[in-house]
């Protein structure tokens, strides 16, 4: 593996596909083991979980279904700071064991407001997986149910997450250049 370049920035190998997968296999085999007869309903977070999500699908062996959400935040005009909206949220969650599917939980932001939107639905369970997580970054108290990896609070890239649009399609994680 050899550093590559996304925009203006170079990027460091940090963890390698075979690295990723076997970690995915693990996860999606304790998934399989937690919800076994209770139909999960993975809802991944758009964009940067795609390849997350289509890779943890397929180690899930028994019924599950899938569903997609994208978040968008915005600065308020007042000095509330970011406000955030989530799109595709379905309103038949009621009773469903929820998983929710998403790339990297860095500040924690996305995920508060996200367990906090979807516990309005009234779910029967709600957890959360994420193929990376930053706790140095944190900046509320969250607790990810199933985590790939930990990382330092450095910029990466691959694996669906993105640098300003591109690098998602790297089948590899990389790291900012320091
Ligand atoms: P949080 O709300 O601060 O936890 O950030 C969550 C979102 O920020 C993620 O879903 C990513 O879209 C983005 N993000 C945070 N850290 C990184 C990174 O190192 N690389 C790419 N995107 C990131």
């Amino acid at each position: 593996m050899s550093e590559v370049q996304v925009h203006d920035k170079i990027f460091t190998p940090f963890i390698t596909a075979g690295q990723i997968q076997a970690r995915v296999a693990e996860l999606g085999a304790a998934i399989d083991r937690d919800y076994a007869g209770r139909k999960p309903l993975l809802i991944g977070v758009l964009n940067g979980s795609v390849i997350f999500m289509a890779d943890l699908l397929r180690h899930i062996r028994s019924a599950c279904e899938i569903g997609f959400i994208r978040v968008s935040s915005y600065h308020g005009t007042e000095s509330s700071g970011k406000v955030k909206n989530v799109m595709g949220l379905s309103d038949e969650l009621s009773g469903r064991h929820v998983i929710i599917v998403e790339d990297i939980i860095d500040t924690g932001d996305t995920a508060v407001y996200l367990l906090d939107e979807i516990k309005k639905k009234n779910p029967a369970s709600l957890a959360f997986a994420t193929i990376l997580f930053k706790p140095a970054a944190l900046r509320h108290p969250v607790k990810p149910d199933y985590v790939g990896f930990e990382i330092p609070p450095a910029f990466v890239v691959g694996y669906g997450l993105d640098y300003d649009g591109l690098g998602r399609n790297l089948a590899d994680i990389y790291q900012l250049k320091s």
